[in-house]
């Protein structure tokens, strides 16, 4: 007999990915899940078998992902193979190969290691210190584990060798509540006889410098190490071998280190005897195993190109603006010559443009100590770069330099392509945006003086972030930060860890990442657990809020960041967005408010369910009373005033709805089609603008090219999403402005929409075990694709059209379902797993002409017959560009498009006679 569904594979625990044995769990009974490669047609999952270590324990269930443990937890320490096999009723499926899962030290009893500092050296501005300690191991030995955490950064070695691949470990959580150990197999690297551990240890964000107001030593002013070295004989013994005042420091040859400034590395120093270390008395109950991956050198990059500047500067460009070090292979230098590093993502006048930098001296400095070659590289430290500058080597050659790329190492779990190359380069741009900004924590940008967990940015981007990596681990790690470090009163700090240490950080669409993101995670990975054990900080946050709107639950004046960039706030003013900020907070309110209410439903929290969703129903009511008008205006009249509103039903009749739709869709025909939204609409824009019925225009939007528009930097050369629109301006100068780096994710949060409406692939329910395929066919577009690694497994969207045909081809993993909606009007259609096809009429395979009683707003629509009249205004000299034919129409949309020359004001230019031909021209029947 076949059996009906393959060995289940991708067996996982918790949110761990990666292959090999998961090591250092921080629970006992870690959730399962798994996938099932392929099915027989009517195959449905319902039971399951999950072998523990031998013992089989059977479950009646149709569930696959993050399912209960079903055994006795595993106590500290102990490991356990684990095999799945799956059941329609009828037939097991085989079993699925072996995972192996280990607890960590769940308990502060586990450890005997007591944390170390060097007792005389290692002072803050003192050379980077290396503490030491040396143990006897007997013959026989079985396995041997090492823990290790620091007060600092750390680089440990076991004999002289690496121990692990892991970078600026135990990467950055709010250490005053939580530290990160980890766990590492040594198995091979111990041996009968002398051992020795070394543990190099740096600043990092422990004592470095963090944020613009030139903090630094936030958390102490003491580096420490905790390790503690298990390892097990033949005979079933357990050696412990764990720092303690036997263990000594001396110094290392890093004479400096700072995360935002760089490293300075003397070859030349000499060394110095051993000193003693004292135990310091730190509480041991704050240590947390990790919940995603570690941060790892993720790529090493090849240099592209070797130039000399106009002031005679050596400039290496990497091709690519990234987040890590540049490693440097020199030879024949003498002893003392001095090689240096500084570091820009752009150039400006073919010189490094480090300006946007702001006080971050982003300079790796190594003195030689002769001529033999050696290879340089900074491990306290990491930039945000493209360029590099090398002053102190003579015949560099493009093969002597590799940019080494870092950052948490997350599974690649989302892609996007279509026709458009534009818009692929930009979606890879976004990619490596993220690949830049989750380096451990969740940051704004990765260059400057910041760097830092700005809760805003990761709000509007998670939902991006979701799709492309799994950010799972990553992000619960972050999400327990935040309600660690959220204040009394629910205020949300504006950045997690928080080092800003606002006495009342309370602002609206930053705050709301307490809500949004675990949100978002749940319906993305299905994880209730996360939810409910977020909702009390998400409570607390949404209470905040109403106690700061009062009893008329208008939350008005007070602090904002608002519309952040605004692309029309002028470059020195960010928070001078055209929505005003009461109505954005106001509006804020409502959707956490009705998130909780949700939340708590599924925690079971049936009276919080209720009163959230009332309160949701109120602070709407409030809104609508207050910023509305029947006619379906709101307050402000700009696109993220309507897009909020639109998306977050904060107009109460259909009617407003359908208006605040057409006056959003002419706010964006009266700006050219040039995205007019900063951080908090720019997510929402072409979501309003296609459930209003108008895909087209969000079309238009994507894919402009003229600034500001998302695809403006592509023309420009990005190769990662810039701060504002405009970082860099038309004429290559960098953006006056203080907020203006060239790596931060924020504005790509549009990438999301690309996933879900471009190609079509969105989670219909949490998880994505129902999925809504509902693709969106542009007139500009001719393919689009997504796929993503589900928690189920790959699902995947891919469309084309040609011939006057749309052909769409659908993959669902096992154990999802999918509800898919043609273009052509058609009922939607129900599927299940395996592969899907359907052909159909291609909605946009011919473009009826425009008709001559056409209004102006129609003309414009009309993207081929537009075109046409603004190129020929701008040869002709009447209009600069589009935006500003565009905005000159603003209170004509309605009018005759024959009058258009009259109404733009070009009717006394005999240069408007052009324009005119042209519109007679289009508009004339054929
Ligand atoms: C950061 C932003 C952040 C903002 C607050 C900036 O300095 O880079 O991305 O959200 O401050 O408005």
């Amino acid at each position: 007999m076949t059996r009906p569904a393959a060995a289940p594979v991708s067996i996982r625990f918790e949110h761990r990915t990666g292959t090999g044995p998961v090591i250092g769990l921080g629970t006992g009974s870690p959730r399962l899940s798994w996938q099932v490669p392929s099915a027989a047609e009517n195959y449905h999952q319902v039971a399951y078998e999950i072998e523990i270590a031998g013992e089989v324990h059977t479950v009646q269930s149709a569930e696959q992902v993050l399912v209960p443990w079903p055994g006795t937890p595993l106590s500290s320490r102990q490991n356990a193979a684990v095999r799945v096999r799956v059941s329609d009723g009828v037939e097991w499926s085989d079993w699925s190969e072996p995972a192996v899962v280990e607890a960590g030290l769940l308990s502060p009893d586990d450890w005997t290691a007591r944390f170390v500092s060097p007792r005389e050296l290692g002072a803050h501005g003192r050379p980077a210190p290396i503490v030491s300690g040396s143990t006897t191991l007997p013959d026989g030995i079985v396995s041997a584990r090492l823990f290790a955490t620091a007060h600092g950064v750390y680089l440990p070695s076991l004999n002289g060798s690496r121990v692990g691949d892991e970078e600026l470990a135990p990467g950055w959580t709010a250490y005053q509540y939580r530290l990160r150990y980890q766990s590492y197999d040594v198995t091979d690297l111990v041996r009968p006889g002398e051992n020795t551990l070394d543990f190099l240890l740096g600043n990092g964000w422990y004592r470095g410098r963090l944020g613009f107001q030139n903090q630094q030593a936030l958390y102490g002013d003491r580096l420490a190490v905790l390790a503690q070295l298990e390892v097990t004989t033949a005979d079933g013994e357990t050696h412990v071998f764990a720092t303690d005042d036997t263990w000594t420091a001396r110094e290392s040859q890093i004479l400096a280190d700072d995360l935002y400034d760089g490293q300075r590395t003397d070859f030349t120093y000499p060394a110095a005897d051993p000193t003693p270390v004292d135990v310091l008395h730190a509480d041991l109950g704050l240590l947390v195993a990790p919940d995603g991956p570690p941060v790892r050198i993720t790529d090493v990059l090849p240099a592209v190109e070797i130039t000399t500047s106009p002031t005679g500067k050596t400039l290496v460009d990497f091709g690519q603006n990234l987040v890590g070090r540049v490693r440097l292979r020199v030879r024949g230098g003498n002893s003392g010559d001095e090689v240096v590093l500084r570091h820009a993502e752009v150039l400006e006048n073919d010189e490094l443009g480090v300006r946007p930098l702001r006080t971050a001296k982003a300079t790796d400095t190594y003195v030689l100590a002769g001529p033999d070659e050696q290879t340089l590289e900074s491990p306290l430290t990491f930039h945000g770069f493209r360029y590099a500058e090398v002053t102190g080597v003579g015949n560099l050659a493009k093969e002597d330099l590799e940019a080494v790329v870092l950052g948490s190492d997350l599974q690649r779990t989302g892609w996007f392509e279509s026709s458009d190359d534009l818009l692929n380069r930009f979606h890879e741009n976004v990619v490596w945006g993220m690949r830049g900004n989750f380096l451990d924590v969740p940051t704004d940008c990765p260059q400057r003086d910041e760097r830092l967990g700005w809760t805003g940015d990761i709000q509007v981007f998670s939902p991006t972030a979701s799709f492309l990596y799994d950010s799972a681990g990553f992000l619960t790690s972050w999400l327990a930060d935040l309600a660690a470090e959220q204040h009394k009163d629910g205020s949300v700090p504006f950045v997690i860890p928080d080092v800003l240490r606002d006495a009342g950080p309370s602002t609206a669409a930053w705050g709301d990442a307490a809500t949004v993101v675990p949100w978002v995670l749940y319906q993305r990975t299905g994880d209730r657990s996360l939810l409910v054990r977020q909702l009390p900080s998400m409570r607390a946050w949404v209470d905040r809020m109403t106690e700061l709107a009062g009893e008329d639950l208008l939350w008005s004046g007070g602090f904002q960041f608002g519309d952040w960039l605004d692309p029309t706030a002028p470059p020195e003013d960010p928070f001078r967005a055209k929505v005003d900020p009461d109505v954005l907070a106001t509006a804020h309110l409502a959707r956490s408010a009705e998130i909780v209410g949700w939340a708590a439903d599924l925690a079971g929290d049936a009276e919080s369910a209720r009163q959230y969703t009332e309160l949701a129903a109120k602070v709407r009511a409030a809104f609508a009373a207050e910023y509305t008008t029947e006619g379906g205006r709101v307050l402000s009249d700009s696109t993220t005033a309507y897009a909020m509103a639109l998306q977050w039903a904060l107009l109460p009749t259909a009617d407003q709805r359908k208006r605040a739709g057409q006056r959003l869709a002419d706010l964006v025909r009266i700006a050219g089609f040039r995205i007019s939204t900063g951080f908090v609409g720019t997510p929402l824009m072409t979501d309003a603008l296609s459930d209003a019925g108008q895909p087209d225009l969000a079309y238009r939007l994507l894919l402009q090219t003229s600034c500001p528009s998302w695809l403006y930097a592509v023309t420009m050369g990005a190769t990662t999403v810039w701060e504002r629109y405009d970082s860099m301006l038309p004429d290559g100068s960098i953006n006056p402005g203080e907020m203006t780096s060239f790596n931060h994710y924020a504005l790509g949060a549009v990438a999301d929409w690309m996933h879900r409406r471009v190609a079509g692939l969105a989670a219909g329910s949490p998880g994505y075990q129902h999925l809504a395929i509902h693709p969106l066919p542009a007139a500009q577009l001719t393919r689009a694709a997504a796929h993503h690694l589900t928690p189920y497994g790959e699902a995947s969207v891919e469309w084309t059209r040609s011939d006057g045909r749309f052909h769409l081809v659908v993959t669902i993993p096992v154990g999802a379902t999918a509800t898919v909606q043609l273009p052509d009007g058609s009922a939607p259609l129900e599927v299940r797993h395996g592969k899907h096809e359907w052909t159909v009429a291609d909605p946009h395979s011919d473009v009826p002409p425009l008709g001559s009683d056409a209004t102006i707003r129609q003309l414009i629509d009309h993207e081929p017959s537009w075109q046409s009249i603004v190129s020929t205004a701008v040869e002709a000299g009447v209009a600069n560009d589009e935006a500003q034919l565009a905005g000159r129409l603003e209170h004509y949309l309605d009018a005759p498009a024959t009058k258009l020359v009259d109404l733009a004001g070009g009717n006394f230019s005999p240069a408007a006679e052009a324009v005119r031909e042209r519109l007679d021209s289009l508009l004339t029947p054929q």
